[in-house]
């Protein structure tokens, strides 16, 4: 059911574009928020095809309710094209995630995947600056993730994925953007390491390998999750067998959602 909004005409408008549009969750994460804060704002899906996305962008830009837009697939690179300023993490994974509207109507994007999982690990008590990580994984979420680490002070970045020519592109690409960090691809053994992060999609489905032998797990290392769904995936069940403290999936998303409804204005 649509929740109940008294909007005006002060009230602003956000979005999000997606297509398709009907499985996308935005609205129903921060109209109760709007509600619940007394914010007099309204979040409308806002369904776009890529042909009609640069028409689409001219109306935003026209458009003086509308304030800003989360970003969905499949227009996070072509948005991000088409902005006139772009977040040093957008630039660097190339692809937004969100959108605001200045009040001379420029479109500024920016990509909080990575940040989303920095702050997910923050909030949770769990510092990254300083520590030595092991990423698996070399995707799309992999990449924000590393960039996001690397823009944090990691001590250390190893990078290992399936496809090793992706990894090492990718680490070499991470360490161009920041030099003092040492990032290099490498296997997935997580021994000796601070921090050890499943950034691939192993775990959604049952009977998944794990992405790597927890066996060479030690207790001190935090093992990060950020596959959402199960919330208990094979391989954190291992880590917890084997004694380790556990980062689930669902806190980059929830931190995603609290920074880019700061980033559009949608919460402040
Ligand atoms: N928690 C959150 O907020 C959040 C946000 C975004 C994404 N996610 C989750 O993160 C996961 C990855 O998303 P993505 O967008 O990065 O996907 P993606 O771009 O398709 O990348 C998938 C990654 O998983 C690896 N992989 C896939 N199947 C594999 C297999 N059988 N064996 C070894 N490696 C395999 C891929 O390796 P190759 O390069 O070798 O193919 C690649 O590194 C998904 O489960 C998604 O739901 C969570």
């Amino acid at each position: 059911m649509p929740v109940t909004l008294d909007i005006t005409g002060k009230t602003r408008v956000f979005g999000v574009i997606s297509d398709p549009i009907a499985h996308v969750r935005a609205p129903a994460v921060y109209n109760p928020v709007f509600e619940a804060r007394g914010i007099d704002a309204v979040l409308i899906p806002v369904h776009v095809t890529p042909e009609d996305l640069p028409a689409a962008v001219a109306g935003f830009k026209a458009q003086r309710s509308l304030y800003g837009l989360c970003v969905t697939v499949p227009h996070k690179v072509a948005l991000m094209q088409l902005c006139d300023e772009v977040g040093e993490q957008g630039r660097l994974v190339g692809a937004v995630n969100a959108v605001r509207f200045t009040d001379d109507r420029r479109m500024v994007g920016e990509n909080f995947d990575g940040q989303g999982f920095v702050a997910g690990m923050r909030a949770e008590g769990f510092e990254v600056t300083g520590k030595s990580v092991l990423q698996l994984g070399a995707g799309g979420a992999g990449m924000a993730i590393a960039y996001a680490l690397a823009a944090s002070g990691v001590s250390r970045l190893v990078i290992a994925n399936r496809t090793r020519a992706k990894a090492e592109e990718l680490a070499a690409n991470v360490s161009a953007a920041y030099p003092s960090v040492p990032v290099e691809a490498g296997e997935p053994d997580p021994s000796g390491f601070d921090i050890a992060v499943n950034a691939t999609s192993l775990g959604l489905a049952e009977g998944d390998a794990l992405p790597l032998d927890p066996g060479k797990l030690a207790p001190k290392t935090v093992l990060a999750e950020i596959v959402m769904i199960p919330e208990t995936t094979a391989l954190i069940s291992a880590a917890l067998d084997r004694g380790c403290r556990v980062h689930y999936g669902r806190h980059m998303l929830d931190k995603q959602i609290d920074l880019m409804g700061d980033f559009i204005g949608a919460t402040s």
